[in-house]
């Protein structure tokens, strides 16, 4: 696997956590969000962690997808019957994908991202949401997974995982 890691530049609102436990207490779900963009040093830190998984293999069978705009963000938040609507308050949202003809833990893989995802969110001081698509109807029945991938016309190959809904914190815990 010939991948080089991009030298990671940290973003001004790094916070440095005194140790690992005290990340692990501070993070929350979050469903609601300001109305404050996230700026493209944080998105590219909270990807450049998540390429860092590991995977079974070491295949990374995972792509991630990033979606600002906002009509993509409220097509994406009916894309499941529930538990998905809060994606259209966020400020972005990274869809969680791979392709399944890579490996057959990609499961695993994507869930293991997703959680890295999040935990570089909080790092930054920011929220996320883990929004599960796989295995997950929308409000007519048809398949989450189906209409996630036709929104972002992924490739037939590909399936979905689950979308990190993120935003800066509208809330306090
Ligand atoms: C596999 C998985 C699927 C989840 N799916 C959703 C979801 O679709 N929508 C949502 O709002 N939260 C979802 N969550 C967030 C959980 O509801 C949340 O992690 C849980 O209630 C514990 O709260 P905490 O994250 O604040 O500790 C999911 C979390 C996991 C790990």
């Amino acid at each position: 696997m010939n991948y080089e890691l991009k030298k990671l530049s940290l973003p001004n609102n790094l916070i440095h956590m005194k140790n690992f436990l005290e990340l692990l207490k501070s993070r929350r779900t979050c469903r609601r969000f300001t109305d404050e963009d996230i700026d493209k040093k944080s998105l590219e830190y909270i990807l450049e962690a998540a390429k860092l998984s590991p995977s079974g293999h070491r295949i990374r069978p995972w792509e991630f997808f990033v979606v600002e705009d906002k009509e993509t963000l409220k097509a994406l938040s009916v894309s499941k019957a529930s538990g998905a609507a809060l994606i259209e308050g966020a400020a972005a949202a990274i869809v969680v994908a791979a392709d399944t003809s890579k490996t057959d833990v990609w499961v695993e893989d994507c869930s293991i991202a997703t959680i890295i995802m999040q935990l570089a969110a909080e790092e930054l001081g920011l929220g996320s949401c883990w929004v599960q698509i796989r295995l997950r109807k929308d409000a007519e029945g048809n398949d989450a997974t189906d209409n996630v991938k036709r929104i972002l016309n992924l490739p037939e190959n590909y399936s979905v995982l689950s979308i990190v809904a993120l935003g800066h914190k509208a809330i306090d815990f």
